[in-house]
């Protein structure tokens, strides 16, 4: 076949980690700090679930998620989150990734008029691949103190364009969370120039990992122009099964329900009755919250006294690093790759953090320790 002349994807993010894999590979014990890919088991509830709704397998599923998974949703909204949203205001996904490379097409299809999807300068790279999979303008929003995005700083003329604004805390890749009436803030915003907020808030279970935190969503805003975006994949270390869900703007909601039925979209029947009990229990979420925080102590106390630090916020399974001794997210990573562990320079979220590295506290906490110790034997520190 001939060549096309038309686009071709760039090297996926985590493909650009060849080099530092081979050389934390020669050491003959590498621990994969690179992405957040779930480690743990599979909480027995859920795989007991799966098991029993093997029913559900023989005929097609709902694209807009079974009404247990839907209210489910709305239960788990109302207890962790303190927002009442029904049923019928609350649509599943197959996982969120597809929904958020998804969601720009379907909006320009809706609104022609507009070209341009604001999403945060230092963030989880599919908000961009998604406009750019659209056709559409991705233009980035700076990031202001404690690393939450600025929206003040979005240029009216782009604002005037904008069909979308991306927003995600707590945050990948820094673990920002944020603050009171901080969504209430963006989403006034968004109203005032006709731009739908919507939160990927994937993480929101983790938002505190040094205490109680306080989970927050964008719905306390109302649901008017706003979304909210959940997985299951974090929460329930369901990343394999696929699943998601959103919720808000009603009008939006049931438009994305169609579309997304046209596009053949739908959450496997079995994983959606998973999905269900899964959002039913709290209890294996504490369990997997307390397997993070004992991971987060391990590896923040081994980087006492090497001049790396975190910079980044409580929330999520991230610790976004800086070295204060001045090497950029590369080499720092380099050397990390040297004590075995391979993590993402900061590069692969935006053009801005090239300073810094994201490292997943996803291995389980006895590798996790070993290499804590030849971690800070190559950043000199013991
Ligand atoms: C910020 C953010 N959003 C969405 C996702 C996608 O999650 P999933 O497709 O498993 O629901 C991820 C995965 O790492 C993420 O970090």
């Amino acid at each position: 076949m001939m060549a096309a002349e038309g686009w071709y994807p760039p090297p996926y993010p985590q493909d650009r980690l060849e080099g530092l894999r081979s050389v934390a590979e020669a050491t003959g014990a590498v621990v994969d700090l690179s992405v957040g890919d779930p480690c743990d088991p599979l909480p027995p509830i859920v795989a007991d679930a799966l098991a029993t709704a093997q029913g559900r397998a023989e005929r097609y599923p709902a694209s807009i998620g079974f009404p247990e998974v839907r209210e489910a949703a709305s239960g788990w909204m109302q207890r962790r989150l303190r927002v009442v949203v029904s049923a019928e205001h609350v649509r599943a996904c197959v996982g969120t990734k597809e929904f958020v490379a998804s969601l720009p097409r379907f909006l320009s299809l809706r609104d022609p008029a507009r070209d341009t999807i604001l999403y945060p300068a230092i963030s989880y790279p599919t908000y961009a691949m998604g406009a750019t999979l659209a056709g559409l303008r991705a233009v980035p929003v700076p990031m202001g103190d404690g690393w939450h995005l600025d929206f003040d700083a979005v240029d009216e003329a782009d604002a005037r364009r904008a069909l979308l604004l991306w927003c995600n805390e707590p945050a990948n890749p820094t673990g920002a969370v944020p603050t009171a009436g901080w969504f209430e803030e963006v989403v006034s915003w968004g109203r005032a120039r006709g731009i739908l907020v919507a939160s990927d808030e994937c993480y929101v279970e983790f938002s505190s990992l040094e205490g109680v935190g306080d989970r927050a969503t964008v719905l306390v805003a109302g649901l008017d122009g706003v979304l909210a975006v959940h997985s299951l994949s974090k929460r329930s270390n369901m990343a394999g099964l696929r699943v998601g869900f959103i919720a808000g703007d009603a009008g939006l909601v049931e438009y994305l329900g169609e579309v997304r039925k046209h596009a053949g979209l739908m959450a496997a029947g079995p994983v959606q009755m998973a999905a269900a009990v899964a959002l039913g229990d709290d209890a294996h979420v504490e369990l997997q919250r307390a397997r993070y925080a004992e991971r987060r102590r391990l590896f923040l106390d081994a980087l006492a006294g090497t001049g790396v630090e975190h910079q980044g916020g409580s929330g999520t399974f991230y610790l976004w690093l800086d070295d204060t001794g001045g090497r950029d997210g590369w080499e720092l990573a380099g050397d990390l790759a040297k004590a075995g562990i391979v993590a993402a320079p900061g590069d692969l979220y935006g053009e801005a953090p090239a300073r810094h590295v994201r490292v997943a506290l996803t291995a389980p906490t006895s590798d996790l320790g070993v290499a804590c110790t030849r971690l800070r034997h190559v950043l000199g520190a013991g």
